[in-house]
């Protein structure tokens, strides 16, 4: 697929999303939000992918938030559907059934934090930036940042986050748990492999559903115990779970199915 706003490649099973508007700190407009969901939703169908890397152009930024230039002359309604259409992007990222890593590479700030938050795991670079500033505009997070950074670092640094525009750094964010790691810049992209590696050697199916249960947690109106029980049940009738089971009691590794 070919992309204005973003750069991608697939290796070995996986597949990194790079957003390159560098001059602009990779700043998310209209068409880079569109087109970082036609490459999910690409990749979602693409049975040689098996994990997603999401990261930015350059040293300097990761995202450093909505294109705020676009802003300007939006109506209420239109910011609306904005604030719509982001979501229900960043939330296919949060449910995508392969694990999607973001490699933080600089400033995430704004939408840049919300972006690194719909993903699954977030590897930091010791220069990384995170805040929600939306505040010092007058406006206030609209790509899910008031639900998300709440599940990570719980309400009262959250609540904090959001109500002072406050940035923190990589070392802080891995202190409060919104990130996994910290690592030189050199090896940011390294280690989002490194893990997405590990990820690849477990069964898939059972990847997809420990995915499916921890999101029920969070989804209003939706019983997260129920739906353990189902994916439970779902991984119990999969080939991987016999291949798995079989495998420990033969005393050999496994070797699960590719989805
Ligand atoms: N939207 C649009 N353009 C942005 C942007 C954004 N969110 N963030 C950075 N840019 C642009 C700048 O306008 C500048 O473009 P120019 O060279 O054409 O003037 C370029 O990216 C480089 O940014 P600059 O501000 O010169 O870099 P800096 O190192 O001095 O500051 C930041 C870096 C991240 C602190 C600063 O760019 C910033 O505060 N950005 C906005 C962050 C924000 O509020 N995000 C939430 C938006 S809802």
């Amino acid at each position: 697929m070919i992309f204005q706003n973003l750069l991608t490649k697939i290796e070995n099973g996986i597949f990194t999303i790079t957003v390159n508007r560098p001059d602009k700190l990779n700043a998310l407009n209209k068409l880079t939000v569109q087109e970082i969901g036609q490459a999910i939703s690409h990749v979602k169908e693409n049975a040689e992918v098996q994990g997603i890397i999401i990261t930015g152009s350059g040293t300097k930024g990761f995202v450093a938030g909505a294109d705020i230039s676009e802003f300007i002359g939006l109506t209420p309604e239109q910011g609306k559907a904005m604030a719509q259409a982001g979501q229900d992007i960043f939330k296919s990222i949060e449910n995508c059934s392969k694990p999607v890593v973001a490699g933080v590479n600089g400033f995430a700030l704004g939408g840049g934090c919300e972006l690194a938050m719909a993903c699954h795991l977030r590897v930091a670079s010791e220069n990384a930036k995170f805040g929600q500033p939306e505040v010092n505009l007058g406006l206030i997070a609209g790509y899910g940042g008031t639900q998300r950074l709440i599940q990570y670092i719980g309400k009262t640094k959250a609540m904090e986050l959001h109500l002072t525009g406050d940035v923190i750094t990589a070392d802080q964010a891995l202190e409060l748990g919104l990130v996994n790691y910290v690592t030189t810049q050199d090896q940011l992209l390294p280690k989002c492999i490194e893990i997405l590696e590990k990820i690849k050697t477990k069964s898939p199916k059972a990847v997809e559903g420990a995915i499916i249960a921890m999101n029920a947690f969070f989804s209003h109106g939706v019983d997260g115990f129920k739906t353990e029980v189902n994916e439970f049940e779902k991984c119990f009738s999969s080939a991987d779970f016999k291949e798995g089971a079989s495998a420990f009691l033969e005393k050999r590794k496994p070797n699960f199915s590719q989805k």
